[in-house]
């Protein structure tokens, strides 16, 4: 018999140290410990479900067409790590606030740099909207003093439910987009649109995934906001329509109680509605 020298070779138990034991000395020490745990954590999945080959075939293929649709505009990844609730937890982990400050949510893929800069009271909406709307409200720090200087970039989608960038030709670039800055007082206010619920991109392998889990593609009604300031952090939010049907199913589980917001019936002139929401900063460490 030929005599070999003690080694490891992979078996279904041992599967996760003989994966985890060809980990380098030399690797970077974050990377071999996220490694070391996405390996752990991937094979006691697969033991726990017991994957069968055709299973393992039809995920290979999800994957494969997840990446086959994205390109400049459409990121079909982000698009499975918030309809699986990771985009939430990672802005979860890496945004803890002291109570009080604002919070964060998702970003989302329809945020643009350089929307136009506007003066405060300016309307963002280009094309017209029938449910017109004052945004107002104030930046403050956590002892109530108003942020001067503060930098809020907003965006929403139109009254069909669509952002700009998703219908080029159809409505004007940076239509219901806009940054406004505060003055000594902190204050802010802007015209625009109430905005409406909307479905994700559902005509990919996420919203097939959506559709044979029995959950809709819709987000309820939200204005996105990015209120930043030097010396503090910045919060990547959104404010909620209270009242949408959508609240409690979000297909990306954005919703956070504290951003949900009345928007008031009003008669001035041609406004509709009010939404009054304050932002508040935390000071960056
Ligand atoms: C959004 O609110 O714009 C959004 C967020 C996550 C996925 C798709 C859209
Ligand atoms: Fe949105």
């Amino acid at each position: 018999m030929i005599e070999h020298a003690k080694i490891d070779y992979f078996t279904e138990e041992g599967s996760v140290d003989a994966v985890n034991a060809r980990i380098s000395g030399d690797t970077n020490g974050r990377l071999a410990d996220v490694m070391r745990s996405l390996v752990t954590h991937l094979h006691a999945f697969i033991k726990d479900v017991e994957v069968t080959q055709e299973e393992w075939a039809t995920a290979i293929d999800f994957l494969t067409r997840t990446g086959q649709i994205c390109d400049d505009n459409r990121q079909e990844y982000i698009l499975l790590s918030d309809v699986l609730g990771v985009s939430m937890l990672v802005d979860a982990i890496n945004n803890r606030r002291p109570t009080g400050a604002t919070e964060n949510t998702v970003l989302g893929p329809f945020h643009v740099d350089g929307a136009p800069e506007y003066q405060m009271g300016a309307s963002i909406t280009q094309a017209g909207g029938r449910e017109t709307c004052l945004f107002e409200g104030n930046v403050k720090d956590l002892d109530g003093n108003p942020v001067e200087g503060a930098k809020i970039d907003v965006w929403c989608d139109s009254e069909d439910g669509f952002y700009d960038v998703q219908q080029p030709g159809v409505q004007p670039r940076h239509n219901n987009r806009g940054v406004f800055t505060t003055g000594p007082d902190g204050r802010y206010w802007f015209r625009g649109i109430k905005p409406v619920s909307y479905p994700i991109p559902d005509d990919g392998p996420v919203g097939q995934l959506l559709t044979k889990l029995g959950r809709h593609p819709y987000r309820p009604a939200h204005m996105h906001f990015i209120v930043g300031a030097p010396g503090y952090d910045t919060v990547v939010t959104h404010t909620f329509v209270d009242g949408d049907p959508y609240l409690t199913s979000d297909a990306v589980f954005g919703v956070k109680r504290s951003l949900i917001v009345r928007y008031e019936p009003v008669t001035d002139g041609n406004t509709k509605w009010r939404a009054e929401y304050d932002f508040v900063l935390h000071r960056s460490e």
